[in-house]
């Protein structure tokens, strides 16, 4: 699956705006194949070993306390090219920035709560897929 797989999160504030089903709509819209999915919710914790990466940023804490503040839909999506063509139809990370058209453009209200997560390498894509599920989860 390396390299065509991508990782995404509608985050809690998607999921309280009631906005799933319109989401798993462009996602599909788009060509992605989900190959697995789940409606979770993180705890502090896992939230924070998620982000491990933005540990030293100003907005770790937030981030962190917000990822688990409610339940999320964890995917694993397919297509060719998945991490740069996902990452296009989600737009930029500020929903101010992100294209007309965009996911966060739509359904964003701010850079903090931006209504979905993706990955941003074919390398997390991998980890972030094995994160969230095991390899029982997965059928590509
Ligand atoms: P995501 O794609 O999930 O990856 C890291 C997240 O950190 C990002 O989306 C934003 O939700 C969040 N983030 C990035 N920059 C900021 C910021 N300046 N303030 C608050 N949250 C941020």
């Amino acid at each position: 699956m390396a390299g065509n797989i991508t990782l995404t999160m509608i985050k809690p504030d998607a999921v309280k705006a009631g906005n799933i089903g319109n989401i798993l709509q462009m996602i599909n819209n788009a060509g992605f194949k989900i190959v697995a999915m789940k409606y979770t919710q993180l705890s502090e914790a896992k939230a924070g070993e998620f982000y491990e990466v933005h540990k030293e940023r100003p907005f770790y804490g937030e981030l962190v306390g917000f990822m688990s503040s409610g339940p999320i839909v964890a995917a694993v999506l397919q297509k060719d090219n998945a991490v740069e063509d996902f990452r296009k139809l989600i737009g930029a990370t500020n929903p101010a920035e992100a294209a007309e058209g965009t996911i966060r453009k739509k359904y964003a209200t701010s850079i903090g709560e931006n209504a979905v997560h993706g990955s941003d390498s074919d390398e997390n894509a991998l980890i972030e897929a094995n994160f969230h599920f095991a390899a029982t989860e997965m059928h590509a």
